[in-house]
């Protein structure tokens, strides 16, 4: 279905362009074919019939202007749209990401998909999954990427996707009840409207935000109850939603090149001052013994599992300047309290079964205290929960009780998040 009405279009007017256009197709069906073996190889594709439908799908529809090449590798996000602020407000995902919320979802023929946020591949990847007997809708708020995700799905001939400009925290309720909901934009919360136009077997995919990290989560129904239980969750992360469920972090400025980030809910107070001067007094540094692996199972863990811990972010000038390790650059979680922190490191450490070693470096009056703390928690991760899934997560939404609830939890707009470490 879908790489013919593609080629359709190529009417060499000239035996020299007909053999260039040739070549180009030809080019991409190979190249999309070596995407899918990666996407298989590093095991993230796993099913069949995810391979059959990233097989079919011509990526290079839905990218104008983008190098073949591009299109075709893993981990690359295509024509991005920027903001004025010069935020990315929408991009074709990155196909392992994608590869990875497919088989997340468990798309059947016959089955009825909403996809949050579009681009128009995805789209169709979904159209080729649930087939002539099922349907796939698509939507989003910004009425440009609409306009493209219609004319890359008409061009590639998938005309029958819905395509729909709205804002999402409605959902879509004229094509609903929906047996998956794949929201492919960073979310903080799950809006009553996606509840009620799941079916009661239906599932959510979504890269939902807690605690200062994004997590995709694959929720199921439980039965019995009106909460939604996480089957698996992965590493991931998407441009953040806007409209009615925009949601924004909390930014705390230590210096102008370090920040600590939280989560909109959290009430929080830090000692800025005396953070600022802990910086420059000497770092005291501990090694846990424990091998570095799966740091962002170890992240999660660090996060939900005791005191609220803030994300530590720095600046490259700052890792430059030697003021911050560079695991700070793209945020880490970090235990804070009065004018002392600690956040986790790692070093090259040949005994230990990935070649690393966890360690942590503490900063302030305090360090010696607070760093071993951490690095209890640390050994406490790996002698107990060193492993991918570990963690348990529950989404309540508002209808549901949550009296019951002692462990980490976030309250939501909506709902309450529980992430529980049996
Ligand atoms: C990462 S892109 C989607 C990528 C797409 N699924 C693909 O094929 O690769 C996220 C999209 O979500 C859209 N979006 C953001 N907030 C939204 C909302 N409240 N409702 C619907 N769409 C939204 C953005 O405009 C953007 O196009």
């Amino acid at each position: 279905m879908a790489s013919a009405p593609l080629s359709r279009t190529v009417q060499p007017e000239t035996i020299t362009k007909g053999i260039t256009l040739t070549l180009q197709i030809d080019d991409a069906g190979a190249l999309r074919q070596a995407m899918v073996a990666v996407l298989r190889d590093e095991g993230l594709i796993t099913t069949d019939s995810v391979a059959a439908a990233m097989n079919a799908v011509p990526r290079h529809a839905f990218a104008p202007g983008e190098p073949l090449e591009k299109v075709y590798q893993t981990d690359t996000t295509l024509v991005p749209k920027i903001d004025a602020a010069g935020r990315q407000t929408s991009v074709v995902s990155a196909s392992h990401i994608q590869a990875i919320q497919l088989e997340q979802a468990g798309v059947l023929p016959g089955m009825s998909v909403l996809e949050i946020g579009s681009g128009g591949y995805n789209a169709a990847l979904i159209a080729e999954l649930v087939g002539p007997t099922g349907s796939a809708t698509t939507v989003d708020i910004d009425a440009d990427i609409v306009d493209r995700a219609r004319v890359g799905l008409s061009r590639a001939g998938y005309e029958q996707v819905n395509v729909v400009l709205a804002d999402a925290e409605h959902g879509v309720p004229q094509h609903a009840p929906y047996d998956r909901i794949i929201v492919t934009v960073g979310a903080w919360d799950i809006p009553p409207a996606w509840l009620d136009q799941l079916t009661p077997t239906g599932r959510i995919v979504v890269p939902l935000r807690f605690a200062g990290i994004t997590r995709l989560i694959a929720f199921d129904r439980s039965p019995g109850s009106l909460a939604l239980t996480a089957s698996n969750y992965r590493l991931g992360s998407f441009v953040p939603m806007q409209g009615g469920g925009a949601a924004t972090e909390q930014l705390i400025a230590v210096t102008p090149n370090i920040g600590l980030r939280l989560d909109q809910q959290s009430t929080a107070a830090f000692d800025v001052p005396a953070l600022r001067k802990a910086l420059n007094s000497p770092p005291v540094v501990s090694w846990s013994g424990t091998p570095f692996d799966m740091p962002d199972e170890l992240e999660l863990f660090l996060l939900t599992s005791g005191p609220e811990l803030p994300m530590l972010y720095a600046a490259q000038a700052a890792v430059d300047q030697g003021v911050v390790n560079r695991t700070v650059r793209n945020g880490t979680p970090a235990l804070v309290r009065g004018g002392s922190f600690a956040y986790r490191i790692k070093r090259e450490n040949a005994q230990t079964a990935s070649g690393y070693e966890t360690g942590v470096v503490a900063h302030g009056p305090e360090a010696e205290q607070i760093g071993s703390e951490l690095l209890s928690m640390i050994r406490n991760w790996a002698n107990s929960y060193f492993r991918r899934g570990a963690a348990h997560i529950t989404y309540y939404p508002n209808t549901a009780d949550t009296g019951h609830l002692l462990g980490w939890h976030a309250t939501k707009r909506h709902g309450v998040l529980a992430v529980a470490w049996p």
